[in-house]
């Protein structure tokens, strides 16, 4: 089965968060599956920099802002098509945002283009390799499925089925509706059924009214998608097209995540070798100029700081916190106002509050390694992955109940405890005093050594690889191409 790969972003060749993750790591559970996947993504300055100088090139011709080629080649691994229109993706740094911190005002041609691309690779081909169906991800892929159903008789008559996967219901990509004649769209799916949201252009929604099925990144997210709270005014549909709907978990990349031959860490640990954790935990005390003789846990948070992730209850929170002898680290950047209030809580608990504003991979591995616990209080969060990872280096999660936080952490709730089964702790409502009691219940846990170093052992074994997920989403694939066999073979009998 041949599946074209569609987003903006992947590890190791640009990343702003998990949805790189993501599809730096299915591609290569799938191909273990038999299925080849290519990934098309835009050919960004650290793309075009990966790709080796003999890619071959295809003119594709004319998309919304300007003729395009596409750069076939495999790279670290992949096998990437790169979308070449400079005009558009020839900027160094976020994929998203320019120098000024505000979205790029074309950001609907550059993501329209990166669309129509993959709609013209899954009906023409490129270079004789045609995919069987398209999977697409997020706002930026959203008008895939749009641009698939809405073409020409010959190009709907060519379309493979499409699945769209929504990593995060926040990010939207609405833009006035005046875009739809640059971005080729036409007026007659402009309509609550098609790709029109209050008024304006919905990439997001165009991808999920138009998509034979759509997928999120956690059963629970997909649950809570169909409410108001958290669908966004997508609700509606997303309850609508429920039968279309499922939600299977992220995985990690168990080879990049491997407390064993991590490179970023101060020293190896394994499940049967714990003690080399404390090594790491040294380091990184060092490395955040804490004092050494804390008698609570060592707290981190690896994060971007929105509202989304929860941080500012954390600030709410922290005296208590600090008030059972237990230390936080955090790494992160977003929110100029979290920054600033993140850098002001350090400067006023020096040695017991450390903080570290920007975007760092290696700090990041390391901080997984040395810390006792990860904090995740998002307000939502449709998978999380630095839980998974905080589970696979024995850093125990303590996390909002929410979306995958609460698919993939168990409790240490009374019963979780007598039976051996807990991994973390959850927390519920989002709120100061509710991660406040977490915290105090983490600490408390802390003090038995031996619950905790049995939790620990239990979260590093728990299973945070791909191998489920990508049968899941194999699953899925198989089902969409027998849906279009069938439909073909009714629409042949006249049926
Ligand atoms: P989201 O995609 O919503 O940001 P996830 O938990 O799915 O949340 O993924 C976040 C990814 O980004 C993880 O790989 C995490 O380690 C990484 N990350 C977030 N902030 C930073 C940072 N400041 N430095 C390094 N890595 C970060
Ligand atoms: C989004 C979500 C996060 C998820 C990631 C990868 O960025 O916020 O919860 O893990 O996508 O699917």
């Amino acid at each position: 089965m041949k599946v074209l790969f569609v987003a903006s972003e992947c590890v190791p060749f640009i990343k702003t968060g998990g949805l790189a993750d993501v599809i730096g790591a299915l591609p290569g559970a799938l191909a273990a599956l038999g299925i080849e996947v290519r990934v098309l993504l835009p050919a960004y300055p650290s793309v075009n920099a990966a790709l080796p100088k003999k890619a071959k090139t295809v003119v594709i011709g004319k998309l919304p802002g300007g003729r395009a080629r596409l750069r076939a080649a495999k790279a670290k691994g992949f096998d990437l098509l790169a979308l070449d229109l400079p005009q558009l993706f020839d900027r160094p740094g976020n994929p998203y945002l320019g120098p000024d911190g505000k979205d790029w005002p074309d950001n609907h041609l550059r993501f329209g283009a990166l669309c129509r691309a993959a709609a013209r690779i899954a009906t023409e081909g490129v270079g004789g390799w045609r995919p069987d169906l398209v999977h697409t991800h997020d706002w930026q892929g959203g008008l895939v499925p749009a641009y698939l159903k809405l073409g020409s008789a010959k190009e709907r008559a060519a379309a493979p089925p499409c699945v769209i996967t929504i990593h995060n219901i926040a990010f939207q990509g609405l833009f006035p509706a005046t875009t739809r004649s640059e971005l080729g769209l036409p007026d007659s799916g402009f309509t609550h059924s098609g790709f029109e949201f209050f008024g304006q252009v919905g990439f997001l929604k165009a991808g999920l009214a138009y998509a034979e099925r759509i997928t999120t990144v956690s059963p629970t997210y997909a649950r809570e998608l169909t409410t108001p709270e958290f669908g966004l005014g997508l609700e509606g549909l997303i309850a609508h097209r429920r039968a279309a709907l499922t939600g299977i978990l992220n995985g990690i990349d168990l080879e990049v995540w491997n407390p064993e031959s991590d490179p970023a860490i101060a020293a190896p640990y394994a499940v049967n070798r714990l003690a080399a954790k404390l090594k790491n935990r040294a380091a990184l005390a060092e490395r955040f100029r804490l004092d050494g003789a804390a008698p609570g846990p060592l707290f981190c948070v690896v994060s971007r700081l929105t509202r989304q992730k929860g941080l500012d209850l954390l600030l709410e929170a922290l005296p208590r916190l600090l008030d059972r002898g237990a230390r936080l680290v955090v790494l992160g950047s977003g929110d100029a106002d979290l920054e600033k209030a993140f850098a002001t809580a350090a400067r006023e608990n020096p040695g017991r509050v450390g903080v570290v504003t920007g975007y760092d991979e290696p700090l990041s591995h390391l901080m997984q390694a040395g810390a006792d616990a990860i904090l995740v209080p998002s307000r939502f969060e449709p998978c999380g992955l630095t839980q998974l990872y905080g589970l696979r280096y024995g850093t125990l999660p303590v996390v909002a109940r929410t979306g995958g936080l609460a698919d993939t952490v168990i409790d240490a709730n009374e019963a979780a405890r007598l039976s051996g089964v807990a991994t973390g702790f959850q927390f519920s409502p989002v709120t100061a005093a509710a991660l406040g009691d977490a915290i105090e219940r983490t600490c408390d846990a802390f003090a038995d050594r031996k619950l905790w170093t049995g939790m620990m052992r239990r979260a590093m074994k728990h299973p945070v690889g791909w191998q489920t997920s990508a049968a899941a989403y194999a699953k899925i694939y198989s089902a969409m191409l027998k849906d279009t066999a069938l439909q073909t073979a009714t629409s042949r009998t006249g049926a």
